[in-house]
């Protein structure tokens, strides 16, 4: 696990200055804490291994990762990019404060509603999924009298090693474009014809969770053949390259890699490639989330019912579950925890750690080492400020938990926790039951 920011003072566990037990007395749990400074970190190590190399370049956050306005905030604050997917991101984007241009539209199946959102807020691009929503934008555009920067997603055919969920660039995949020619190039003739759409390059982005950098290499010379294909067909030279997002983190014992494994690399291919062709490089741009949030973030519980099956399992029950953080039973992600009011004491019992969600499946951590728990203990759960807080639900109307924001020893709400009445709040009693 990553213990950044971490210490431990008197057996009580700290994070950026922060004594959790305090913290889960003080705002209840379940709740989301997220360091500032540990955000704030990697967007700086990013910005050293991608932008300052190459002042063009571009750093999109991928907002599907954890997306709120404070998170919007401080990433203007950074002075970075972020990728939205859908209306409601970019509805939380503008809402913020964040400027329109430094926006990335992704999503597969983008509504009519969601492109008019986008062109009347004038975002900076939209990543093109499929020619029926080229079409669409291009009316759209044509309506408001606006012209829109578009790139295409497309599938480079590579089967990034990662769970089967969160592969993306294999062909038989729901996202992009195929990399037939006679499904590609069309578009591209189409786009570049277009009064209402400037095409500005290409886009990839091959799955999550990734710790080698070979697939993206694939992905990238099956982008250059195209781009070369392009040009040779109609005179044009590509002036952006997405790579999308998916460097990995560490969770329980995997071990991040640096950001320049993944990105020196493919910059260099392109240079090389631009030289070689006697083209202007283009502008590269990246779509980083579980690598930006992911490790800054830690779930608070509280410890409930306990229950010892001799010779079988023991369990422990926590005040949440699989509706704050569907991962572990989604894809079978793992965990590791401690008990933040007894953290420097030995791990020395083995407990399953389950939510209180009424499904078998509701299990956060299968047999970890702990010390013994009990009633009331704090129980944290590391690396969860990536796809936990963003994908929550209201099963068996448990609210949302709340989003603290900790920031050397103080601690904001960044969301507040969903009271039974919000959560209640569209609710109607239809006229034929009244
Ligand atoms: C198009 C696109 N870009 C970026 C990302 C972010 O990936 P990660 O959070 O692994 O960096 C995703 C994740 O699904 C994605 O689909």
């Amino acid at each position: 696990m990553n213990t950044e920011l971490m210490e431990i003072k008197n057996g009580t566990l700290y994070y950026d200055g922060c004594d959790l037990t305090e913290i889960a007395a003080n705002y209840g749990t379940p709740v989301y804490v997220y360091s500032q400074n540990v955000i704030k970190s990697r967007i700086r190590e990013l910005k050293e291994a991608f932008t300052e190399k190459y002042p063009k370049n571009r750093i999109a956050y991928a907002c599907k990762a954890f997306c709120c306005t404070a998170m919007f905030r401080l990433l203007q604050k950074e002075g970075i990019c972020a990728d939205v997917v859908s209306g409601g991101e970019l509805y939380t984007a503008i809402k913020a404060g964040f400027p329109a241009e430094c926006l990335e539209f992704n999503g597969n199946n983008k509504s009519r509603g969601e492109l008019e959102l986008a062109v009347e807020y004038g975002i900076g691009r939209v990543i093109i999924d499929s020619l029926q929503e080229l079409e669409m934008l291009e009316k759209v555009c044509a309506e408001k009298e606006k012209k829109m920067k578009v790139l295409f997603r497309i599938t480079p055919g590579v089967k990034a090693d990662t769970h089967d969920y969160i592969v993306t660039g294999k062909k038989d995949s729901k996202f992009g474009i195929p990399l037939d020619d006679d499904i590609i190039l069309p578009y591209v003739k189409a786009a570049l014809d277009s009064e209402y759409v400037e095409f500005v390059g290409l886009h990839f982005h091959i799955g999550s969770q990734l710790f080698e950098n070979d697939g993206y290499l694939a992905a990238l010379d099956q982008t250059l053949a195209l781009a070369e294909k392009i040009h040779s067909e109609y005179g044009f030279w590509i002036k952006e390259l997405n790579f999308g997002g998916g460097f990995g983190v560490t969770y329980t014992t995997e071990e991040r890699k640096p950001f320049s494994f993944f990105l020196d690399p493919l910059r260099e291919n392109v240079e090389a490639f631009a030289m070689e062709n006697g083209f202007e490089m283009p502008a590269l741009v990246i779509e980083p989330g579980r690598s930006i949030v992911g490790e800054a973030g830690i779930t608070l519980y509280t410890v409930g019912s306990t229950k010892d099956i001799p010779g079988l399992r023991n369990y422990a029950a926590v005040d949440g579950g699989m509706t704050d953080n569907i991962r572990p039973a989604l894809y079978g992600a793992e965990y590791a925890a401690k008990v933040a009011n007894n953290a420097d004491a030995a791990a020395d019992k083995v407990v399953t750690i389950c939510g209180k969600c009424c499904e078998s499946g509701d299990i956060l951590i299968k047999d970890i080492s702990l010390p013994a728990l009990k009633q009331g203990d704090v129980l944290a759960l590391f690396t969860t400020g990536a796809y936990c807080y963003t994908m929550a639900s209201n099963y068996n109307r448990n609210p949302v938990p709340g989003v603290l924001f900790l920031d050397n020893g103080k601690a904001e709400w960044a969301v507040k926790p969903q009271s039974y009445e919000n959560m209640t709040a569209g609710d109607v009693i239809p006229e034929s039951l009244r």
